[in-house]
């Protein structure tokens, strides 16, 4: 039976390769016990990084984590699924990292957790976005149009008609953060597909 001291060595136990080729089953289990205590915790990171965008607010009547909150919200108030309500609330996560791409970061964390059409619509909610204000920048309100006929064209315009192109009200009764921290642990406590989970 483990002992606390034997769980605190084991902690710092480390591979003893210094090249991948010169690995060991036994160092790759070392690692595997790693990785599965950190991967535990990808949901903690990911609500750290989303509070990163509170106070951000680039110029919109609300900040960017209200904007997030209050897309969760309305997605939640209209009956939408555990997994619908998280895509919503971090949709938008990538705009830190990801500031000329953020749809690509929010889909790249979502996509092993999330449905295929879950995954589309956080991908390519930046074009479908677009129809709201492309035009009020010269630009093409109708880029969505790409896309017509996709499986997916359809649920990706309701989400931002519904909710995100109407996520920017202050008076609105927008939940905390707190609310919606239990639905991403649970979405994200298990990846539905990666190559790092047997079937
Ligand atoms: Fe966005
Ligand atoms: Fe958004």
């Amino acid at each position: 039976m483990a002992t606390d001291i034997d769980i605190a060595e084991g902690e710092h136990r480390r591979a003893g390769f210094t090249a991948m080729t010169e690995g060991t089953a036994e160092d790759w289990q070392i690692i595997s016990s790693h990785f599965m205590a950190f991967a535990g915790k990808v949901a903690d990171r990911v609500l750290d990084h989303l509070r990163l965008l509170d106070g951000d607010y680039g110029g919109f009547p609300v900040d960017r984590l209200q904007h997030s909150l209050q897309t969760a919200t309305r997605a939640h108030r209209d009956g939408r699924d555990e997994e619908y309500v998280v895509m919503a609330l971090l949709h938008d996560v990538g705009d830190t990292l990801g500031s000329f791409n953020h749809p690509d970061v929010a889909a790249a964390i979502l996509k092993p957790f999330v449905s295929e059409r879950n995954h589309w619509i956080t991908a390519n909610h930046g074009v479908f976005q677009g129809y709201y204000y492309y035009h009020h920048l010269g630009l093409d309100r109708d880029l969505r149009e790409q896309f017509r006929g996709h499986a997916h064209f359809e649920a990706c315009a309701e989400f931002c008609a519904k909710y995100d192109q109407a996520a920017f009200d202050p008076a609105y009764d927008t939940a905390p953060l707190a609310f919606f921290e239990p639905m991403v642990r649970r979405v994200m406590a298990r990846p539905k597909r990666s190559t790092l989970v047997k079937d």
